[in-house]
């Protein structure tokens, strides 16, 4: 992989039809960041990720898969330019899935938001019926255990195309960190295999109300489907809550779904002239004519793509399959990689495998990384594995390595890094373990 080029990946769970929420903070953000140079795209659909949501309906995962697929495509992204895949079509996901499993410890699962939310939710329900025996006992009733391991899987697909950039919603921040912790755990037991990815939260985007004025959310079923016909976009558009003000009465823009939906399709300068027709009090069905007007001239022309791909699944199903094998250039090597890096290898390579346990003797070691900031760090631990010294930020890995090499090789260097350093540090500590490295060397 190229150090210059940024990896950016990101995936949609098949569980629904998309809305124009979807659009607007996720498709149409991505869509136009894919065409960003120097930077190297993966969007997937997340289908197994689907699984956990729709328990049993594996016809509206199959279905979700091509509205999304299609909504992509119709968006404007370019599969040519992007790796554009379905994650289910890489087996070699699963797989890292499991390799991670075994590197997270259970407890970070234990603090994930979404799982704490169901056991909170059964702590409450238990906590209102003290006396009930049976189900509410359970603090786990009705958490599957792929609700539980969802983190590790999203950590899989994010780790095996070692994306520095994750453009994701705030809720998905923690996942991300998530992904993070366990990678460099994994780098921790068996070399420096992944990049630690970062969230990429996009704080220009607007989260659109829905037709209620809540977020818009499938949760909420307040939702306008992105492609819906023509006429039904007017009717729902005329369903957006507003108050009761009359015509000629002044509105208010402050809490007005309706302007706020305006504002995320419309220019500065058009959205000026709806705050001031507002002042001037334009009439609701007026501001919901303009608002129908706006979202469809940007919605139409890819209406017609949309329905010709959702028409011709086939011409999806073969892109995808490209993309899948495009992926799978990357994940096919890197896993083989990864499986002897496990220990899970060829029985006739043992012989020469001497080197990798001399490699292994209990000595601290330093580990230079590339944060997504583009610096580069350096830690220092110790045999087991703790943290003895953790660097700031230089601005090449040769000034990184430089400053290793001093302290490798001479005492006095380790006083002036110190005053630098992001987190308090053990200096005894790091002077013993620096020590022994030497010591190691001239053995
Ligand atoms: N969990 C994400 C969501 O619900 C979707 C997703 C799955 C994802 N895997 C991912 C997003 C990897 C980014 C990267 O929104």
């Amino acid at each position: 992989m190229s150090k210059e080029t940024l990896r950016v990946l990101t995936g949609i769970t098949t569980s629904g039809t998309p809305h124009l929420g979807n659009y607007v903070g996720a498709i149409r953000p991505t869509v136009i960041a894919s065409r960003t140079a120097g930077m190297e795209g993966f969007y997937f659909l997340a289908d197994y990720h689907a699984l956990i949501k729709t328990g049993g309906d594996p016809a509206r995962v199959q279905r979700s898969t091509l509205e999304i697929a299609a909504t992509w495509i119709a968006a404007g992204l370019d599969p040519e330019r992007v790796t554009f895949y379905r994650q289910s079509d890489i087996p070699e996901i699963p797989e890292l899935t499991w390799f991670l499993t075994c590197v997270c410890g259970k407890g970070l699962l234990n603090r994930a938001h979404a799982y704490k939310a169901a056991v909170d939710k059964n702590r409450a329900a238990k906590a209102a019926h003290p006396d009930s025996a049976g189900l509410a006992e359970d603090e786990d009733a009705g958490v599957s255990a792929g609700l539980f391991m969802y983190p590790v899987l999203m950590a899989a697909d994010i780790l095996m195309f070692n994306a520095h950039r994750v453009p994701v919603g705030r809720d998905q921040i923690q996942h991300i960190e998530m992904a993070r912790d366990i990678a460099a755990s994994f780098n921790h037991l068996y070399g420096e295999h992944f990049t630690l990815p970062e969230a990429q939260i996009e704080e220009s985007v607007a989260t659109l109300p829905g037709l209620d004025g809540r977020k818009m959310s499938k949760s909420y079923d307040n939702t306008i489907p992105l492609f819906t016909p023509r006429d039904q976009l007017k009717k729902l558009i005329a369903g957006i809550k507003t108050d009761s003000r009359a015509p000629g009465e002044p509105k208010d823009t402050e809490g007005s779904a309706l302007f706020q939906i305006y504002e995320a399709f419309a220019t500065s300068e058009e959205t000026a002239q709806l705050r001031l027709a507002y002042a001037e009090g334009i009439a609701w069905g007026q501001a919901k004519e303009l608002l129908f007007e706006r979202i469809d001239r940007e919605i139409a022309p890819m209406r017609e793509t949309y329905q010709s791909l959702i028409d011709h699944p086939e011409r999806l199903e073969e892109m995808l399959k490209a993309g899948a094998a495009k992926a799978r250039r990357i994940a096919t090597p890197f896993t083989a990689k990864l499986r002897h890096a496990v220990g899970l290898r060829d029985l006739r390579t043992q012989a020469t495998d001497k080197k990798d346990k001399a490699a292994k003797t209990a000595l601290p070691s330093f580990k230079q990384y590339r944060e997504a900031d583009g610096q580069f760090y350096f830690k220092f631990v110790d045999a087991q594995g703790q943290l003895l010294l953790q660097s700031a930020g230089y601005a090449s890995p040769k000034d990184a390595g430089a400053a290793i090499k001093a302290l490798q090789t001479d005492d006095a260097a380790l006083a002036p890094l110190l005053q630098q350093l992001p987190v308090p540090t053990d200096a005894q500590a790091v002077r013993a373990a620096l020590r022994l490295l030497r010591e190691a060397a001239e053995a």
